[in-house]
């Protein structure tokens, strides 16, 4: 019986100042602005997703482009209180189901060569590191690994999806929301 209960639910306008806190806590001075999760709000293209702790408060986020059949992941982050909790997973997965939802085949993302913590996350999942995009991240100029999924319809990683989501429903209870319109 999981201990830990969250909600996900798409992001609204409302939630962009709790959003914004927390990025800028985990990013710094090059963290996303209140206005450009605003913007990517009104993208039909794009998916943000949050999740909440039982006082209804954000604890984490992350969104996703669909590009024809592909999903680029585009932002992940959890609030350091609430890490190592299965949050970040449970977004992740959120995600996936997001891309079955919209017969997406294929998920990529891009991850900073040290952030070997998102880059466990994603390997957990069995996406796979291609290729690199030099001095890709411009506060300190790092690399970036490009990271790929196989078709996620295909056996292969429907097998990993299940095995992961049986375990992390043991460790948290993720209730959905409703699929309610950013705007
Ligand atoms: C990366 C991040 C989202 C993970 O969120 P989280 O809620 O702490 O992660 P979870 O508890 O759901 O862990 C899921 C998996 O992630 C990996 N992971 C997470 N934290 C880790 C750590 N400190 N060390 C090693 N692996 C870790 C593990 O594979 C873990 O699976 P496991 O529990 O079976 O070991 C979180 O650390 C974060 O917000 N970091 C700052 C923002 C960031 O770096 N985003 C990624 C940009 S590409």
């Amino acid at each position: 019986m999981a201990d830990f209960k969250i909600k996900i639910r798409r992001m609204q306008k409302g939630d962009l100042d709790q959003v914004e806190r927390i990025e800028a806590e985990a990013y710094g001075p090059h963290h996303w602005s209140k206005e450009a999760f605003a913007n990517e709000l009104t993208n039909s293209y794009a998916r943000y997703y949050v999740a909440l702790n039982e006082n209804d408060e954000v604890i984490g986020y992350m969104g996703l482009w669909h590009v024809i059949d592909e999903a680029h992941f585009s932002t992940i982050c959890v609030s350091p209180d609430y890490r190592r909790r299965h949050v970040g997973e449970a977004l992740f997965k959120r995600l996936i189901d997001d891309c079955y939802e919209n017969l997406i085949k294929y998920i990529t993302l891009e991850v900073r060569v040290s952030n070997l913590k998102a880059q466990h996350l994603y390997k957990k999942y069995g996406l796979k590191n291609l290729g690199t995009r030099k001095g890709y991240y411009q506060d300190n100029n790092e690399d970036a690994y490009i990271m790929w999924s196989e078709n996620i319809f295909y056996d292969k990683f429907k097998q990993i999806y299940d095995k992961n989501v049986r375990e992390l429903e043991q460790k948290i209870e993720i209730e959905t929301g409703e699929e309610e319109k950013a705007y």
